[in-house]
């Protein structure tokens, strides 16, 4: 494993947090939105959505861009090897998730012929309308979100904590600013 740095630098922090917001109303929107049915049309809080995931799928782009030319840092003296290990685990199934979720929401808004607007510019179908074969996307899109996302978020989130609170070694700072 190389690592290159002692800590995350202000870029890799700024994608972080700003990823996380751009999830947090993400969330938001999918939750409040009408459920998507057959004859839906796709409001403003739908169209909402589908914009703020491609603007979710951009930042993890250029996220994963920065991760892969910089490295991660050099694991904190002390932190269990297991912890090192399984922190690895779940940021790489983390980033995987930030590239396949909205893939699929993106299929499936494709499949139901609902345009994905970014600031004025439409973008390309990925499937023709109603491809047959291709409807589970929207299902295991919302899954994939609504379990494995939050699950794993939870766990990072709790993995965090406990890093400040109990093992007290700075882990949790190395992601805040200023550090
Ligand atoms: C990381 C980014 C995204 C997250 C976290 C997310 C989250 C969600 C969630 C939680 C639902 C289910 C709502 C419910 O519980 O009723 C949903 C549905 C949906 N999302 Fe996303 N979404 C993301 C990106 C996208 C993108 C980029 C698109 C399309 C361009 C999209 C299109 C859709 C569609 C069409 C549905 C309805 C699926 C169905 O019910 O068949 N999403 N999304
Ligand atoms: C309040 C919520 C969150 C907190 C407190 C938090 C905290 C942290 C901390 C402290 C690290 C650095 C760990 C280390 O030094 O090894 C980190 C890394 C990371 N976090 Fe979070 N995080 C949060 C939410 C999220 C969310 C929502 C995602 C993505 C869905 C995410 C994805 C990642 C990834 C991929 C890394 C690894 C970065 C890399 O090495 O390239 N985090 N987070």
């Amino acid at each position: 494993m190389n690592y290159s740095a002692a800590g995350y630098t202000p870029t890799a922090k700024i994608l972080h947090w700003l990823i996380v917001a751009l999830l947090i109303i993400q969330f938001i929107v999918a939750w409040v939105m009408p459920e998507i049915r057959r004859d839906t049309k796709p409001d403003t809080l739908v169209n909402l959505h589908l914009t703020i995931g491609v603007i979710v799928l951009a930042v993890a782009i250029v996220r994963l861009a920065w991760r892969a030319t910089h490295g991660e840092p050099t694991p904190l003296d002390g932190v269990p090897p297991w912890q090192v290990a399984s922190a690895r685990i779940v940021h790489w199934l983390l980033y995987v998730l930030l590239f396949v979720v909205p893939i699929l929401g993106w299929i499936n808004a494709s499949w139901r012929g609902f345009p994905v607007i970014l600031f004025g510019v439409e973008f390309p179908k990925l499937i023709a309308t109603r491809t047959p074969g291709w409807g589970w996307t929207g299902d295991v899109h919302a899954l994939l979100a609504n379990y494995a996302i939050l699950i794993l978020v939870g766990l990072h989130v709790l993995a965090g904590l406990y890093h400040y609170f109990i093992r007290r070694d700075g882990v949790l700072q190395r992601m805040l600013p200023g550090r």
